[in-house]
Order: structure tokens, then C-alpha cells, then sequence
């Protein structure tokens, strides 16, 4: 068969499934398919996920295709086009071709058809509006429970305590978050109550820290570049959390959130099998945990580090407790943060959002059905192919860029509400945008836990700040860079912790 030469038939279909015989047509946007086969660029797009873009954007404009793991993504960084992607009907860009493989691969999960309407029917229900009051209410009592339980006040208690911040926000979030959607330990009569949050405190400490194991293993996993002697590891913590959030198991707790029993019936309902339910609840764990933590610890500490900004969201928060009838001096019961207070804080709402303009990192993802132009703001017309993946990395393209967000890397509390307390409208060339910040994603995938989200780290802050004061033990420390292997997933986590102290106020 030497008449072939090198060019064998099945080497020739190889490289083609390789992704070598790829050509720019035209109408479509630059092309970049890296040296690697089939890899392409999927080295350098984990290893530094904006590193990477920032250098294709420089190299090829607001819009290129690049190879990444045998598949083409193109990546949009104009955000005039944003609405346009986002919002697209499903039969030509769908989040869920991408996100059933990971979810898969990452929870075991085997995803239907009916699973997203479930959980955005759920989610609207009991995450929003009314249903979110119930949370709300049902999330304080849990911070109460993991927080207040060993106060009592007086000098001999007002003693500094030391700890690590990211740990401890992470800590006490996630488990105020866990009890509060997955239940409680059910008691009878009032004796047992005590005993009964102990156990919840001890659970969900234990619960935590296999989280921890999973959360740090994440990443590689999701990108498939686990370790073997990892992937061992990452398997165990699955099975783990599939008994331990099981079905069965959520039925003898107190207290269950409708979010979690919604969803589990209609699930039922639509003939998922129980051992598929209990890997659900997986990862629903997952979304739910895996951020407002991080997003908490950045926040309290870009506070400690602008002193300027922790006056005025202390000020205000203090001014909300009083205006509620809650005011925090010696003496006083403990402050019980209502859902009509979280919505009197344009300063602490201002401050979360500019946390997680620069902390909050998701890379959006559709897959293109049908191929199909879209209009750039400059007006060029591109092509995108069919069976090829859209992209979008807002955090690099509008969280970060400096023609939105001047001065794009400093913490600024105040950045997003006029001296009014009113929202600011963001401009780029002159035109008013309406993807300014992105940390939730947006359209059909939005986060449909962000209101929950931002209820939960709002109310953690005001009880911290209400209680205590903090302080870090090494004032000149620096904020800790950001953990970049981490790009992609949601909240970034910091390389380090870092050490503060608190101690109660009265
Ligand atoms: C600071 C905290 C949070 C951030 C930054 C965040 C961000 C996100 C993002 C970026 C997505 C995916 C969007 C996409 O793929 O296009 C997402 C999805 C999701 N989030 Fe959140 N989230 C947070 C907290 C929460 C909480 C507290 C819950 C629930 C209680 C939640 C539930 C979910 C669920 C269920 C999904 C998947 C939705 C689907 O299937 O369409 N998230 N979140």
C-alpha cells in the first residue's frame, strides 16, 4: 500500500478528526487551532485561562475560534454582542449540550430533559419573591445557630479570637447554606432542641470539610486533568456525598427547603431513579456552596483593607438595625437580620457587586446547533459554524476593562450607585450597556440562585459586622493574588488565607 505514501486513508480521517483540515472560511472570525492536534490551545487555556484570552485578544481582535480539546471555541469579547448570544433561541445555541457532559463527568449525573425547567421552576419559587422571605428567615436562624450559640456578654468575653478568613467564611457560610436547604437533625420538644444543633453544627462542620476535599480537586477534574492517585480520591468523595445527601436520607430531616423536595419530586415524577436523584443532590450542593463563601471572605476583606469602605457599610448597616428597632449596644439581644432589612442596603449591595465584579470569573458556554452571523458594535458581520462553541469570558471583557470599569483593578465600594444611593448606568464608546457585570452568567443559564446567593453573604456580613470587630492581624498584608487555575468556575478562591481577629463589640 505504498502508493498512499504517508497519506494512509485512515491517517488522513484521523488528522481530519483531529481538527487539521480545519480552514478559515470566509465570514468567520480568525482562526488559532495551536500546534498540538486536537489539544490545540488546551494547555495554556487551563493553565491561565485570561493570560491566555488576553493574549489572543491582542493578537486577534474582540472575536477568534480557537482549538481547545477537540472542539472550536469562539470567544466574543465585544460586549454589544452579548445580548444578542444569550439570548438566542435554543435551536441554534444551547448551554446544555456542554453543561450535561460536565455534570457527568463531575457529579455522575445524567442530565434530562426536563432538568433545567425543574430547577428554574423551583428556583423561582422558593430562591425569589415570596419563597425567598421563608429562606431568609430560615437562613438566620441557621447563622444564629453556628454563630451565637457560645456568646454571652461582658468584658471577660470581649477577648480578641484569631483566625483564618477565607476558612472561616467559608466555614460558616457553606454550613449556614447546607442546613438551610438540606434540613436540620430533627427533636421533640424543646429539651432536645439544644442537642439537636449541636449535631447540626457537628454534621455540617464534617460536611464542610469533605466539600473542602472535592472543592479542591475541582477544577483539574472538571478539565479532566486529574492525577490518577487524585481521581481515586475524587471518585470516593463522590460516592460519599451521594450517600450522604441521599434521598433517603433527607427524608428524616427537619426542616427541608422546598427548593431541595420540589425538586426531588419532579424529578420523581418524571422517571429519574432515586440513585440518580441522590447524585442531583450533589450537584445542587455543588452550585449552591461552591461560591457564596469565597465571595464573603473577598468581600469582608477588600472591607478591612479600605477602611474608608468599612466605615460606610458599617454606618449603614448599623442605621438599618436602628431603624428597624434593632440597634446593636451593650446589653442588647442579638440582632435578628430580616429580609426588609437586606433590601435597605444600597452601600452593602454596591460593595458586593464591585466583590464580585472582581472575583467572580464564569466562562459562558453554547453550542452552536445552526450556524449563524452576529453583528459585532463595530458592524462587522461573522459567521459562526455549526457544531462549534460560543464563548464568553466576561470577566476579562467587561468586568475587568477599564473603557466600563476605570481604574479596573482597585476596590471602589461605591462604584456601582450614584451619591443617591440609585444604580449607575455603565457606557462603553458611548453607548449605554446592559452587561456591565457578569458574575451570575446571563440568559437562559443565568445563576438562578443569585438572589438567595446575595441574601446569604449580605446577611452573613451584617451579623458579622453587627457582632464583631475585625480587624487583620498584620494590617499591611497584602490582599493575596487569586488562584488561577481556578478561571472558569465560578468565584476565584485566593492562593492563600489570611489571619484576622475579632472580638464581640458589647
Ligand atoms: C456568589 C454566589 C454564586 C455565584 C457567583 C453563582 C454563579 C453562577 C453561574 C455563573 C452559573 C452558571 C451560568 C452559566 O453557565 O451560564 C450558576 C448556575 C447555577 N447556580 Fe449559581 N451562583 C452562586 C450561588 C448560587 C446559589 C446560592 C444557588 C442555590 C441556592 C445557586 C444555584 C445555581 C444552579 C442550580 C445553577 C445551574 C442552573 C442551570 O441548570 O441552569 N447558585 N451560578
Amino acid at each position: 500500500d505504498g502508493a498512499w505514501g504517508p497519506w494512509h486513508p485512515l491517517l488522513l480521517s484521523g488528522l481530519y478528526l483531529l481538527g487539521m483540515f480545519r480552514r478559515r472560511r470566509p465570514g468567520e472570525p480568525p482562526l488559532a487551532k495551536g500546534i498540538i492536534p486536537w489539544l490545540g490551545y488546551a494547555l495554556e487555556f487551563r493553565k491561565d485561562t485570561s493570560e491566555f484570552l488576553k493574549r489572543m485578544q491582542r493578537k486577534h481582535g474582540d472575536i477568534f475560534t480557537v482549538l481547545i480539546g477537540g472542539y472550536y471555541f469562539t470567544f466574543v469579547m465585544d460586549p454589544s454582542c452579548f445580548g444578542a448570544i444569550v439570548k438566542e433561541s435554543r435551536s441554534k445555541l444551547d448551554f446544555r449540550t456542554f453543561a450535561s457532559k460536565l455534570v457527568l463527568q463531575v457529579f455522575g449525573y445524567e442530565t434530562i430533559e426536563a432538568d433545567h425547567t425543574i430547577t428554574h421552576a423551583s428556583s423561582t419559587k422558593h430562591l425569589m419573591g415570596d419563597g425567598l422571605t421563608v429562606m431568609t428567615e430560615a437562613t438566620m436562624e441557621n447563622f444564629k445557630k453556628l454563630m451565637l450559640f457560645n456568646l454571652s456578654s461582658g468584658e471577660e468575653k470581649r477577648v480578641w479570637q484569631e483566625d483564618s478568613l477565607f476558612h472561616y467564611c467559608y466555614n460558616i457560610v457553606f454550613r449556614a447554606g447546607y442546613l438551610t436547604l438540606y434540613g436540620t437533625q430533627p427533636h421533640q420538644g424543646a429539651d432536645n432542641k439544644e442537642k439537636a444543633n449541636e449535631q447540626d453544627r457537628i454534621h455540617s462542620n464534617q460536611m464542610f470539610h469533605e466539600f473542602r476535599k472535592y472543592d479542591r480537586l475541582f477544577p483539574r477534574l472538571a478539565s479532566a486533568m486529574l492525577p490518577s492517585k487524585d481521581k481515586i480520591e475524587a471518585e470516593r468523595l463522590k460516592r460519599l456525598f451521594w450517600s450522604m445527601l441521599s434521598v433517603k436520607k433527607s427524608c428524616q430531616k427537619d426542616n427541608i427547603s422546598g427548593w431541595i423536595s420540589d425538586q426531588n419530586q419532579l424529578l420523581a415524577e418524571n422517571g429519574v431513579p432515586e440513585y440518580m436523584r441522590d447524585r442531583f443532590m450533589f450537584m445542587l450542593l455543588w452550585a449552591s456552596q461552591g461560591n457564596t463563601g469565597p465571595t464573603a471572605f473577598w468581600l469582608l476583606l477588600y472591607l478591612m483593607k479600605h477602611p474608608e469602605a468599612m466605615k460606610a457599610v458599617k454606618d449603614e448597616v448599623d442605621k438599618v438595625s436602628r431603624e428597624n428597632g434593632q440597634e446593636a449596644k451593650p446589653g442588647s439581644p442579638p440582632i435578628n437580620v430580616t429580609r426588609d432589612m437586606l433590601n435597605q442596603t444600597p452601600i452593602l449591595d454596591s460593595a458586593l457587586e464591585e466583590t464580585l465584579r472582581l472575583v467572580a470569573a464564569p466562562v459562558l458556554t453554547r453550542a452552536v446547533l445552526e450556524d449563524i452571523s452576529l453583528k459585532t458594535g463595530s458592524g462587522t458581520e461573522y459567521t459562526l459554524r455549526k457544531g462549534d462553541r460560543v464563548a464568553l469570558f466576561p470577566h476579562m471583557s467587561v468586568q475587568m476593562n477599564p473603557e466600563i470599569h476605570p481604574k479596573p483593578h482597585e476596590f471602589k465600594y461605591d462604584r456601582f450607585i450614584n451619591p443617591d444611593g440609585t444604580k449607575k448606568y455603565f457606557y462603553k464608546n458611548g453607548k449605554r450597556l446592559k452587561y456591565f457585570n457578569m458574575p451570575w452568567g446571563a440568559g437562559v443559564s443565568i445563576c438562578p440562585g443569585r438572589f438567595f446567593a446575595s441574601a446569604e453573604i449580605k446577611m452573613f456580613v451584617f451579623l458579622v459586622l453587627s457582632l464583631y470587630d475585625l480587624e487583620l492581624v498584620n494590617r499591611e498584608e497584602e490582599i493575596p493574588a487569586i488562584d488561577i487555575s481556578r478561571w472558569g468556575f465560578g468565584t476565584m478562591q485566593p492562593v492563600r488565607d489570611v489571619r484576622f481577629r475579632y472580638r464581640l463589640r458589647f
